[in-house]
């Protein structure tokens, strides 16, 4: 029986219909409202705002559940491949042999990128940071691959193609950034040995690829590969809404992770324990600042929007952290400060009562940093990660007979009607010159 709640406005009743998700999440179907009562909702960071339906990825942040397509996020980490994540996560199903061969295939032989591209490698500034530099590349590939986007086939290649390059894309970045000779993919690697050895093979030491750390960077990337309608997917919705070509679209995507209140959390996770460490800074002090209101120091790691208990990606990281560290034979003391703030943290009344739990980024810094990745490098390894669940997710858009530009409204507080002034009757009251 279909649902409806009732909202009384001005006396006047509205009837608004209830829908269901498959997992019994419940929402009020508002887009009637205005024209009903002429009312709108006032959601600022849509915190409780439904903004698709969707069928790629269920989370439950109270009970801190993850799933793909329905399979729990640990049996993925156990088991999968990040190709084979990224195969579910943007088709819907788990691959067969034949069809995961095939795709691996594909990403070979995507793998290298047009010559032309490092020419834009070459002129930025040695400095700049590689998320810059990716998200500028992935927006160029417009311009050197056409996107098909006419038969399901041709714009599986499309997907594919993104896919592969970049990790090339990001690979290089890194090369050029220290002054290295670019190391090309090898079609007879799989996409993460692929990565690693472009990443670390020179022509002075031949990098040698371990299944160890081949397993824990498929880990990596299968954790972050989805998680719904979070900051960098909304903005690939929004953005991909206007249809727009969707390198671009990802290019908004990546722009959007950069922030460190989104991916950027990994790499100012790291420059925070090393703050502390540097500083000698207490356990106990960091808790206190953290807390104070005053100070603008957060414990950065910690906290989720979404996630209201321990964030089951970050069990899993944490758990890869030890296996990562006994490979390489090294002993971090980044990851001691990081337990003892976790166990403070998590027996403090103050980040108890906020719900405040480790989440990916906590852990996964020092997983990357052992993996030998330098820390302008961690948004990056996060973009790779979440590049299937952002194609899904436009995918998912694209076909969606729902789905309209995305236009939210505002409540205005600025000035009513007001006159235009000529300037040499304007008083000087405030200057920003
Ligand atoms: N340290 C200290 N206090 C915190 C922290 C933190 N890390 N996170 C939240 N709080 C406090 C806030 O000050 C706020 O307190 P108040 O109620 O007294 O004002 C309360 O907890 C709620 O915080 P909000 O910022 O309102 O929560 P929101 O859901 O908007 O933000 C966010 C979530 C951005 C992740 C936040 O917890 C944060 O800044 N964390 C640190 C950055 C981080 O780790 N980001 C990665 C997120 S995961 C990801 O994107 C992959």
């Amino acid at each position: 029986m279909e649902k409806f709640a009732k909202l009384i406005i001005d006396g006047q009743e509205i009837a608004l219909p209830v829908i269901e998700g498959s997992e019994g999440e419940m929402a009020i179907d508002i887009r009637e409202l205005r024209q009903q009562s002429g009312y709108i909702t006032f959601d600022p960071g849509y915190g409780n705002t439904g903004s698709c339906r969707s069928s790629i990825t269920y989370m439950d942040g109270e009970k801190g559940i993850l799933r793909y397509r329905g399979i729990p996020i640990e049996q993925l980490a156990e088991s999968s491949t990040f190709v084979e994540t990224a195969f579910l996560l943007i088709t819907g199903k788990l691959p067969t042999r034949e069809e995961l061969t095939r795709t691996s295939v594909s990403l070979n032989d995507f793998s290298p990128i047009h010559e032309n591209m490092k020419a834009f490698y070459q002129n930025y500034p040695p400095k700049a940071h590689p998320m810059g530099i990716l998200s500028a590349m992935i927006n160029a590939m417009r311009s050197f691959y056409p996107e098909l986007i006419d038969r399901e086939e041709e714009l599986n290649k499309t997907y594919l193609r993104i896919i592969s390059k970049i990790r090339t894309m990001a690979a290089m970045a890194y090369k050029i950034s220290i002054g290295q000779k670019v190391i090309y993919p090898r079609p007879d690697l799989c996409y993460c040995s692929n990565f690693l050895n472009m990443m670390f093979d020179s022509v002075v030491v031949r990098y040698h690829i371990d299944d160890e750390l081949v397993r824990a960077l498929n880990v990596f990337w299968i954790l972050h590969a989805d998680h719904e309608q979070n900051c960098s997917t909304t903005a690939v919705r929004v953005v991909g809404s206007g249809k727009v070509n969707i390198y671009s679209t990802i290019s908004a995507g990546i722009s959007a992770l950069w922030g460190p209140l989104h991916g950027g959390a990994n790499q100012a996770v790291i420059h925070m324990l090393e703050r502390i460490e540097r500083d000698g800074m207490s356990v106990e002090k960091c808790i206190a600042r953290a807390k104070d209101k005053d100070d603008d120091f957060r414990l950065m790691g910690f906290g989720h929007r979404v996630y209201k208990t321990y964030d089951p990606r970050a069990k899993i990281m944490k758990d890869m952290c030890d296996i990562v560290l006994k490979k390489v034979k090294v002993k971090d003391p980044l990851l001691d400060i990081a337990r003892r703030l976790e166990e403070a943290a998590l027996t403090d009344p103050y980040f108890r009562e906020k719900h405040l739990y480790p989440n990916v980024d906590f852990y996964s810094g020092i997983v990357l940093r052992a993996m030998g990745i330098p820390t302008k490098m961690f948004t990056v390894m996060f973009a790779i990660g979440r590049l299937p669940g952002w194609i899904a997710q436009w995918k998912e858009y694209w076909n969606d007979p729902e789905m309209k530009i995305s236009r939210p409204r505002q409540v205005y507080t600025g000035n009513t009607l007001n006159e235009y002034v000529p300037i040499d009757q304007r008083k000087e009251e405030v200057s920003i010159c």
